[in-house]
């Protein structure tokens, strides 16, 4: 996939414009505070309805504005697609080759990776972000798995209102109880097997690109027991044991207490969990391996290359560090949008960025 153009109007410091990128290396500089990062989430917000920054799309409206939008022409293997993001009233608004669609037909549709520093909380961040980060990898690539989930976290929050408000006795709370199981067990089962995949090529990322002699992991860790290759049913059983074992507790917190929101991903260097033992240079390299190995995931389920945005590119790697891992994306075929302070020496389309203008074709200095 790559993208061709995009529009915007009222994101961020942002001047109302729009902006054609070529298909490989598109680099955009320009001092600190000029609007490099806003433009690539300018353009992960068209891709995806959301912000890599915040979690509160307001934050994106030009200061004073009410409403804003991104407006994306891209190409994929069939031809010319578009898509549009609307922000109005505090609500957004979803086309599909310029026709109203709901999220759910939305998202996937443009496949984006990005890479930007604040994702090394991947590592040391709470086992909420690799949740969300994960189920939103996952998702991507597989509308049922985005259906199992929304449908699975509809059935939690009624579950949970039934426990606080100690209603467990009624009839209705026994379907309740066997949707939470399903939907549970599919949740966990679409997990257990992207990670499966996941974490062979993650291994020979970083093996590749960052040290040969560590050997990487990634593990899911669920509290309903060790879960290697297991079928839909065999978890489904172990999750309905489970909750058996803990029921009257959960009636006593007044919550569920078992299930994928409990659930955590966790990344193993040579035998040690990485947020505890890993350098802050491995933990930098291990996320960087994390993502390209999303390009691949991306790969196998789509047959099509995604996007990559990478923000700040000098923050992470050393200049051989870097030039292997674009040399490496642009054998591939790769598009890559990236932003840096100064020029990096290689081969790309170069992008000036002033006070919220992009300019194409200026000398970097
Ligand atoms: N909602 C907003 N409306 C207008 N300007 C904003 C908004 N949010 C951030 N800014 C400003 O946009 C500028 C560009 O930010 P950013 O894209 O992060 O710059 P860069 O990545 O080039 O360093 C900053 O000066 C920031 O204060
Ligand atoms: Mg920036």
């Amino acid at each position: 996939m790559k993208i061709l153009e995009i529009n915007y109007i009222n994101f961020r410091n942002l001047d109302d414009s729009n902006t054609k990128f070529f298909p490989n290396l598109n680099l955009f500089f320009g001092k600190n505070g000029q609007g490099k990062t806003s433009l690539l989430e300018a353009v992960y917000f068209g891709a995806t309805g959301q912000s890599f920054r915040t979690a509160k799309a307001s934050e994106i409206l030009k200061y004073g504005a009410s409403k804003a939008g991104v407006y994306i022409v891209y190409e994929d293997m069939i031809g010319r697609k578009t898509l549009t993001v609307k922000f109005v009233n505090g609500k957004k608004e979803y086309s599909y080759n310029d026709k109203k669609v709901a999220y759910d037909e939305f998202y996937g549709k443009l496949n984006v990776v990005t890479y930007i520093p604040e994702d090394i909380i991947l590592i040391t961040g709470s086992p909420s972000v690799r949740r969300t980060f994960f189920d939103g990898e996952i998702a991507q690539t597989s509308n049922e798995y985005f259906q199992n989930l929304k449908s699975y976290n509809k059935i939690l929050k009624i579950r949970n209102r039934y426990l606080k408000e100690q209603k467990t006795q009624s009839p209705e709370f026994s379907v309740y109880e066997e949707q939470f199981i399903y939907y549970g067990a599919r949740v966990i089962a679409a997990r257990l097997e992207y990670v499966s995949k996941i974490s062979i090529i993650l291994n020979l990322n970083y093996r590749k690109l960052f040290d040969d002699k560590k050997e990487l992991n990634l593990v899911y860790s669920s509290d309903i027991g060790d879960l290697k290759k297991m079928s839909v049913e065999e978890i489904e059983s172990l999750l309905k044991e489970r909750i058996k074992k803990r029921f009257s507790m959960e009636k006593r917190y007044g919550f569920s207490l078992c299930g994928p929101q409990k659930d955590d991903f966790l990344f193993v260097l040579n035998g040690h969990e990485a947020k505890s033992t890993a350098s802050q240079g491995e933990k930098k390299s291990i996320v960087f391996s994390l993502k390209l190995s999303e390009i691949d995931m991306v790969i196998r389920a789509k047959r099509e290359n995604p996007v990559l945005l990478i923000d700040d590119i000098s923050s992470y790697f050393d200049t051989n560090r870097k030039n292997s891992v674009l040399d490496y994306l642009e054998k591939r075929n790769i598009q890559v949008l990236l932003s840096s302070t100064g020029g990096l020496g290689i081969d790309s389309e170069n992008f000036y960025v002033e006070s919220g203008v992009i300019e194409y074709g200026k000398e970097i200095r």
